[in-house]
């Protein structure tokens, strides 16, 4: 099936991760058992989730070798120099109780508050300083790709001037009502790998009618088509569940959309970020 894989710093990963966000510890646990259970293996994490500890118990416990489970964690976005971004990814480490992270991001350009006030202050030496402490981590065996999330057309210019390793993924906002098309393109040109984040809308991609009807033509839920949108946009869909039912559900995706449809979806949903 079309983009069903993609290759993250020569490791081969289905295009399907559960996310975690806002599950609690215990949630987290739970229901990445439930996810590896039922075929997944990846999941998303991050600092700022506080979350970290349950998918390590989850991992350890779920009965696979660790090479057959992709984790991905994030620095938090307030974190600006380099000495906190270093002990930071050490104390994932702690947290989860393992001995490596697959994948480790950059969870925002700017600390939230101003990423969502839209300040025009980027950061740009502090992300450099960061974007080092991946690095380092990476060339420690901390950690076994490094990217950054949210990061837009410039903010990945100014670390791409300053890196010795370049950027593997960028984990975006991206779903079938929000759709940063020329992101996508200046990603995809430059073979950072693409994660769509709340691929669902949050949940609020259930309510809409539009989708509602392509869903029901393709004999499919809106979530099933939301996900199978990110990835036939050539991305890791991330979809988070805590209920077992919809966790299985999400990854039942045998099926291809149209061409045209994407298209029509994706002009629709065009977005700058
Ligand atoms: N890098 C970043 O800054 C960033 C930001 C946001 C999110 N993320 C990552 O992306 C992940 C997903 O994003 P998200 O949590 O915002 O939202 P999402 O995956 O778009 O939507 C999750 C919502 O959809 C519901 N849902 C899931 N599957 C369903 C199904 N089959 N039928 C009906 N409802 C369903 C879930 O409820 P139930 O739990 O009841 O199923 C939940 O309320 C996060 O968990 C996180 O890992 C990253």
């Amino acid at each position: 099936m079309k983009n069903d894989s993609v290759v993250i710093n020569g490791r081969q990963l289905s295009t399907l991760a559960l996310g975690t966000w806002l599950m609690s510890e215990q949630e987290a646990y739970q229901s990445t058992l439930a996810a590896i259970r039922c075929g997944y293996r990846h999941v998303d994490t991050a600092q700022a989730y506080e979350n970290e500890a349950g998918v390590g118990k989850a991992v350890r416990e779920c009965g696979l070798a660790r090479e057959d489970i992709y984790v991905t964690s994030k620095v938090a976005a307030e974190i600006k120099n380099y000495a906190e971004a270093a002990r930071s990814i050490d104390l994932s480490l702690e947290r989860m109780q393992l001995d490596y992270i697959d994948l480790m991001l950059i969870h925002c350009p700017l600390p939230w508050d101003e990423y969502h006030a839209h300040k025009a202050y980027r950061y740009e030496k502090e992300n450099r300083e960061v974007w080092r402490a991946l690095e380092d981590a990476l060339a420690q065996g901390k950690v076994h790709a490094i990217g950054i999330s949210n990061f837009s057309e410039g903010d990945i210019d100014n670390i791409i001037q300053a890196a010795k390793v370049q950027p593997m993924v960028n984990q975006i906002h991206c779903n079938a009502l929000h759709t940063p098309n020329a992101l996508i393109r200046y990603c995809q040109e430059r073979n950072i790998v693409l994660e769509a984040y709340s691929p669902i809308a949050h949940g609020s991609a259930i309510q809409n009618q539009v989708l509602q009807q392509m869903a029901n033509q393709y004999n499919v839920s809106v979530a099933q088509w939301c996900i199978r949108y990110c990835q036939q946009l050539g991305m890791i869909a991330l979809p988070k569940s805590t209920s077992p039912e919809h966790i299985r559900a999400n990854m039942q995706l045998d099926f291809q959309i149209k061409e045209e449809d994407i298209q029509r979806i994706s002009q629709a949903a065009d977005c700058p970020v």
